[in-house]
């Protein structure tokens, strides 16, 4: 990690430098707003659950031979039902914790890491101080606590640490779990429950001859988005799941720092998907394949009812072309001729390029068991937002991403710390239309996609559109999109724009959007929306 780490150190010191300007540049009385509002809804009253999270460095076994050393987030049950903290053993993953909608939460968090640290609870609604933004975070040996009511439904949500400019190391090292919520609408359904609800985080690493973790190699790592050569499965490689001849639930959580999966079964079954990001969708879709973007989380209804004892199926990604930067089509930095298949960058560096083949898990019948369950046809009830309700009906907020000089920009802007523009300023309780545009043509050459994650409430994906020319790669991703459910990170093809309906209700104060390949948001492809009463 050295000369890298030493420049993000470097990089995090001037832009804490920075960071206090800015504060200063913004109205005491915007904050004091932000902690109003969030005691209206947190009252003063004693938690259901209260959680001991500790972040810290440790030795895990990975690879076979000699352990590898990451950071970890361990959990600890102070108060709440039994069951809420479930440690996932020898991974270098955070506890799974399981919550229930309406419950009151208090998170206490050690840092026990030697530098800054904290914690964002990716996809759920919670008031400021609770949602890990960069300018709460911690110093080594500091503790603090994150308080907040769960206000969503059921679904597979997680977190992982927000630090300024540190975000993709850290979660690099290990520091992610998952956040399973339930509610009355999921539990009246008979969906897989307990051994046979599996969670699974899909995730890109890559070691030294010493079984450590190899990090950011070339500037290119960084840029482009880090691309690890083995891929993991809960902290595990060559991940196998032993299974039983029944209904399964797997819940998907695409944890890596940059790499985007194409996920298909490797007999060319389809994909039962019942949820996305914010949980159950409406009703099952059955796809051939399913697009996952760093940050987005897909949950399928696995039917391994007729397989025999003995039989295996993997998951696999499978070829997709159009994500990464096309170097050299028209005014690509090299000046190359046009049209490098694939994208020169997505090969460069990377023994495991994006959009090629390879397994990531093989599901075994070790068992027969009898199943009499019935995929259900309506899985929950979604609200379905309309346009015309906006409170910017006519002028949607857009957001333009960009990647200039090696610097991937929102509206050709970079993150400071506390500062919005006058364009993200949000007024409190209402709907907004909002676009990503992935067109920069000046930069043609550059344009990449970018998973976009907006803090705060999940949001529904309107339309995409895309400008002519990109068909033909569009076409090797375009039907794995899951735009019915609720999502808080969505996938922004270059050439595409999509635009999505979000609610701003509750809290006030600064909640981020950014691209979740964490080596762009380190980047500072990261601005603050702020909600204003
Ligand atoms: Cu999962 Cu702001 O991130
Ligand atoms: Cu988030
Ligand atoms: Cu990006």
């Amino acid at each position: 990690m050295s000369e890298a780490t030493d420049l993000s150190r470097r990089r995090l010191l001037q832009c804490l430098g920075l960071g206090a300007v800015a504060v200063a540049g913004v109205p005491e009385w915007l904050f004091a707003a932000g902690e109003q509002s969030s005691q209206d809804h947190q009252g003063q009253s004693e938690p259901d659950v209260e959680i001991g999270i500790t972040a810290q460095p440790t030795e895990v076994p990975i690879l076979s031979g000699r352990p590898t050393k990451v950071w970890k987030f361990s959990g600890e049950l102070i108060k709440g039902p039994p069951g809420t903290v479930k440690d996932i053993p020898d991974s270098y993953l955070g506890p799974i914790l399981r919550l229930r909608q309406g419950q009151k939460v208090r998170i206490r968090f050690h840092n026990k890491l030697p530098e800054p640290c904290v914690i964002h609870q990716h996809g759920l609604h919670v008031p400021e101080k609770a949602d890990g933004h960069p300018r709460h975070q911690i110093g080594s040996g500091e503790t603090s606590a994150y308080e907040f009511t769960v206000l969503d439904r059921a679904g597979a949500y997680w977190f992982h640490p927000h630090t300024n400019h540190r975000t993709a190391e850290q979660a690099y090292y290990g520091l992610a779990g998952l956040i399973l919520v339930t509610d009355t609408e999921e539990q009246l359904l008979d969906l897989p429950r307990d051994e046979y609800d599996i969670p699974l985080v899909i995730q890109d690493r890559s070691f030294d001859d010493r079984n450590q973790l190899r990090y950011i190699a070339h500037m290119h790592d960084r840029w482009r988005g880090f691309l690890g050569d083995r891929i993991l499965v809960n902290g595990k490689p060559d991940f196998v799941l032993p299974l039983a001849t029944r209904v399964y639930r797997l819940r998907f959580l695409n944890g890596s720092n940059s790499r985007i999966y194409k996920l298909v079964w490797s007999d060319g079954s389809p994909l039962t998907v019942i949820g996305t990001d914010g949980g159950l969708l409406e009703s099952p879709e059955i796809r051939n394949y399913v697009m996952l973007a760093p940050g987005e989380r897909v949950d399928l209804w696995a039917d391994f009812r007729g397989r025999k004892v003995g039989e295996e199926i993997t998951l696999r990604s499978t070829v997709f072309s159009g994500v990464m930067p096309m170097m050299g089509m028209g005014g690509g930095m090299m000046g190359m001729g046009r049209g490098m298949r694939g994208g020169m960058m997505g090969m460069m560096g990377a023994s495991l390029p994006q959009g090629t083949e390879y397994p990531i898990l093989t599901a075994r019948m070790v068992r027969e068991e009898p199943d009499q369950r019935v995929l259900p046809r309506r899985l929950s009830q979604i609200q379905r937002y309309r346009p015309q309700d906006a409170a910017n009906a006519q002028k949607p907020r857009s957001i333009h991403l960009s990647m200039r000089g090696m610097s991937p920009r929102l509206n050709g802007r970079s993150f400071e710390l506390t500062r919005v523009a006058e364009d993200e300023i949000i007024p409190l309780n209402t709907l907004q239309l909002l676009e990503f545009v992935n067109r920069d043509h000046r930069a043609r050459g550059m344009m990449m996609a970018h998973p976009m994650h907006i803090h705060g409430q999940q949001f529904q994906v309107l339309k995409r559109e895309m400008a002519p020319g990109f068909e033909r790669q569009y076409a090797s991703v375009s039907q794995g999109f899951l735009d019915n459910g609720w999502k808080d990170t969505v996938l922004v093809m270059p050439g595409e724009k999509v635009t999505i309906l979000k609610r701003f209700d509750h809290f006030t104060g600064l909640y981020l959007y950014h691209c979740h390949n964490l080596e762009h948001e380190d980047l500072d492809m990261m601005r603050n929306f702020l909600v204003q009463a």
